[in-house]
């Protein structure tokens, strides 16, 4: 009964984050049924004060007590199968610790679940990928406060740092660890899709070699788009093919797959009634590339893009103010969706500091990001990001640049779903006055569905025709 720290399931990012747990002086052992992968970690162990077993008594006796486990393995039953086996060797105050992307009710009913056993549960989100895992992700803990202070010290000690801050805080209640994930990867979603078209822009609309639109990115990625995703697609330019010798991206078939998180975002906003129509458009975008086939077909029936040449020598400038500004609008649209369920769910949550722990670990790590800290700092109860004066300032000079990105766009046949989205989210944000009072009236028309007037208080409505 010695070690601090207990992992369950060693794939690379259980490995990866129970070697990180070792590097700071915490001793951790791993459970895997698969006696390869406890090798795997034994021999990149070697000198650490970590082990690795398949028998789950031998897990379990090893631990200090409270114990404190993390499952690290994909969501679904799997978690629930893990907690099953686990259960009877358990003792009262010990505390399990899901860091996979599970759904946020299936977190809610197992602390429900375990509390009645007098087990803390806790639904964790992590980011960063296999390399955040080993050498600091972002970590977003949510659920009882009792079990956060038993395993605050070693996520403090491993989460990544930015200015010696942990990126890693108490979230809220219940599901909220999980619930704060799942937006953000419904934002990582949106960025990489912006990102992703802003490329086919460059490529079918303007004709540019993958060489230039790489260097294009990489001029972005050291200005006010320096960001974690705008730097990899910077790299991601360069890097030939083993094979063939050619640029790689271009053997790269374009058929994005998804595991869920960013669907169950634009599910549940729209169950919260809260528009975040970028990363709608970036989950359909991922549903329409992969019909292969009928987009093979439909383009031999229809005329293709063509590139425009560039008369204008600001090409690089304006997509930078447009995407900029689409990125600005997407973190906004998840971060009201925070704000929203936070309310509906009851989690308590601190925006500023939800824009903290994503600063750095995490995919969709950004330097705007300490600015939307701020803003959240300054006005703890602001409804949308759009409203901050700064915010309202840096969209006002920035938002025409994606006018004439989208322009170009249309013009030249290019889809543009998420920058689109983004500026007729903007568009209609700052409108006061919208067209759906013919909606309304529409509705009391066909079916006596009433409506309110803009020069009464009341319920109306009307014999039409
Ligand atoms: C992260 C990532 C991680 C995973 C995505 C990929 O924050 O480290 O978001 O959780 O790579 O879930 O999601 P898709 O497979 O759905 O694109």
């Amino acid at each position: 009964e010695n070690f601090d720290f207990g992992m369950v399931g060693l794939g690379v990012m259980g490995r990866n984050f129970i070697l990180n747990v070792a590097d700071h002086g915490y001793s951790a052992i791993g459970l895997d049924t698969d006696a390869q992968k406890v090798e795997a970690l034994t021999a990149e162990g070697t000198g650490k004060q970590v082990e690795g077993t398949v028998s789950k008594e031998v897990f379990v006796k090893a631990l200090k007590s409270p114990r404190k486990i993390m499952l690290l393995v994909p969501a679904g039953k799997i978690v629930d199968a893990v907690i099953e086996d686990l259960l009877p060797l358990l003792d009262k105050g010990d505390l399990i610790i899901d860091g996979g992307n599970s759904f946020f009710p299936d977190t809610n009913r197992r602390i429900t679940y375990l509390a009645d056993k007098g087990i803390h549960f806790m639904g964790v989100g992590v980011s960063g990928g296999a390399e955040g895992a080993r050498f600091g992700p972002s970590i977003m803990p949510g659920g009882p406060k009792e079990g956060y202070a038993l395993i605050e010290p070693i996520f403090r000690a491993v989460a990544a740092k930015v200015d010696e801050e942990p990126c890693v805080a108490h979230m809220g209640n219940t599901s909220a660890g999980n619930y704060v994930k799942m937006v953000h990867n419904g934002i990582e979603y949106g960025l990489m899709q912006l990102i992703a078209e802003t490329y086919d822009v460059m490529k079918r609309g303007l004709g540019l070699s993958n060489e230039t639109i790489g260097q294009t990115f990489g001029k972005w990625s050291e200005g006010r788009l320096k960001s974690f995703l705008v730097e990899i697609t910077a790299d991601i330019f360069k890097q030939k093919d083993p094979l063939t010798g050619e640029d790689l991206v271009d053997k790269i078939l374009d058929k994005a797959k998804q595991k869920g998180t960013g669907k169950w975002t634009s599910q549940n906003a729209m169950d919260l009634g809260m528009p975040v129509p970028t990363i709608d458009a970036a989950v359909t975008m991922r549903g329409i590339s992969a019909l292969k086939e009928q987009r093979s077909q439909a383009s031999k029936v229809f005329d293709q893009a063509k590139p425009e040449l560039i008369a204008d020598e600001q090409w690089a400038d304006t997509l930078e103010q447009g995407l900029y500004s689409a990125f600005v609008i997407t973190y906004a649209q998840g971060l009201a969706q925070l704000s929203a369920a936070s309310l509906e769910y009851s989690y308590e949550l601190n925006i500023s500091a939800v824009a903290r722990i994503w600063r750095g670990g995490c995919i969709i790590r950004a330097s705007l990001l300490e600015h939307i800290r701020k803003a959240y700092e300054r006005t703890p109860a602001l409804k949308n990001l759009l409203l901050d004066d700064a915010f309202a300032e840096i969209l006002d000079s920035s938002h025409n640049g994606l006018r004439s990105v989208l322009k170009l766009a249309i013009d030249t046949g290019i889809p543009v779903s998420c920058l689109g989205a983004s500026l007729s989210y903007f568009d209609a944000f700052k409108s006061e006055k919208l067209p759906l009072n013919l909606v309304q009236a529409q509705r009391d028309y066909f079916g006596s569905h009433t409506y309110e007037r803009t020069d009464q208080q009341g319920v109306f409505h009307t014999e039409w025709g």
